[in-house]
């Protein structure tokens, strides 16, 4: 036991992770497993919600897994874990579900997205929250990186921590998002927020040909090399500000402020710095991809530690309960 607090968030096995998982969530897992005690997780029940496939769930559990490695989640300082090891979440999920009201969650963003959007929403999407709830509640997380989009879950997490001890007493912690601002939105390939679900995204671990692709794809006006430009109204700039430095990003707003910088000069430093951020990290996920036997042997091993944990939290929430 330490007195760091503790941090946890995840990511869903639902394909391949992009560069707005990355700068919005998982960088921050991999900077402050230090400072904090960090229990970072791939969150396999969540994506049932969306892949009901056993072969490709279990592969892309594998791959989220790699990916983690690779960018640096390092298993000596970080609990990484796989949720299903943990399946008191589930139980304390059911407990939630009896404190929570459906008008409450029918106000969560993604549940309205859903239903705006015709789509067939099972109960499981439904209670994500909850589930996502009991994920950290029952770790005593105190930080919870995300992006934006998770921000209204990790206050329904808060929220929930509340009801439950009004009713029960006190036993939960209430934990906070970890927000941080100049990555909380990343912009996709057509300006909207990067997302799997908006065909958008440019893969964290994207190949030369497919980040020459996402980028060559990006839309722009029709200015000619000599106009100058807003470089806030443009895609290829928003996604600078995330793969330059500081003096090249001054320099690049200059040429398009002055006039001289045309969007296809723009898209080769674009793609070149992108390349050059990703090209070492698919190196090192080529390091781990050569033994998943050990990979997996250390998710067993964190998932057991991570159950230990689960399970004293949850004979402390039975007793509050009179279970
Ligand atoms: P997932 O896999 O959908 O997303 C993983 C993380 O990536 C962030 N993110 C973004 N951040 C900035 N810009 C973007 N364009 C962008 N797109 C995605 C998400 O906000 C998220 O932090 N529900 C979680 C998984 C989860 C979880 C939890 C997280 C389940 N239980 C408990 C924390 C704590 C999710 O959306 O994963």
């Amino acid at each position: 036991m330490t007195n760091k607090k503790i941090l946890l968030s995840g990511v869903k096995p639902t394909g391949r992770p992009h560069i707005g998982n990355y700068f919005g969530a998982m960088k921050q897992f991999v900077d402050l497993q230090d400072e904090y005690e960090a229990r970072v997780f791939i969150a396999d029940y969540h994506a049932i919600t969306t892949v009901q496939n056993a072969e490709e769930l279990s592969r892309s559990t594998m791959d989220v897994a790699l990916d983690y490695l690779a960018i640096g989640v390092d298993p000596s300082k970080t609990l990484l874990f796989k949720q299903s090891d943990v399946p008191e979440v589930c139980e304390l999920g059911w407990i939630f579900n009896c404190i929570t009201t459906m008008p409450y969650l029918m106000r969560a963003h993604a549940y309205k997205d859903a239903e705006a959007k015709n789509k067939e929403i099972n109960v499981g999407l439904f209670d994500y929250p909850i589930l996502m709830a009991a994920d950290i509640l029952i770790q005593d997380a105190d930080a919870v990186p995300v992006g934006q989009d998770q921000k209204q879950h990790v206050e329904y997490a808060r929220d929930i921590a509340e009801k439950f001890n009004r009713v029960f007493g006190d036993t939960f912690k209430l934990p906070n998002p970890y927000i941080l601002e100049h990555v909380k939105i990343i912009p996709g390939t057509d300006g909207q927020k990067m997302s799997k679900s908006h065909g958008n995204t440019i893969p964290l671990f994207a190949t030369d040909e497919e980040i020459k692709k996402a980028v060559m794809g990006i839309p722009t006006n029709s200015q000619g090399v000599d106009e100058p430009k807003n470089p806030e109204l443009d895609h290829v700039f928003a996604l600078h500000k995330h793969f330059a430095d500081k003096d090249e990003i001054a320099e690049i707003e200059r040429r398009y402020r002055e006039g001289g910088m045309g969007y296809k000069e723009s898209k080769d430093i674009l793609i070149s710095n992108i390349t050059r951020f990703i090209a070492p990290l698919r190196e090192k996920r080529k390091e781990f991809e050569k033994d998943e036997e050990s990979v997996k042997k250390m998710l067993k091993e964190n998932g057991a530690k991570a159950r230990e944990i689960a399970i004293t939290k949850m004979s402390q929430i039975k007793r509050s309960v009179g279970l």
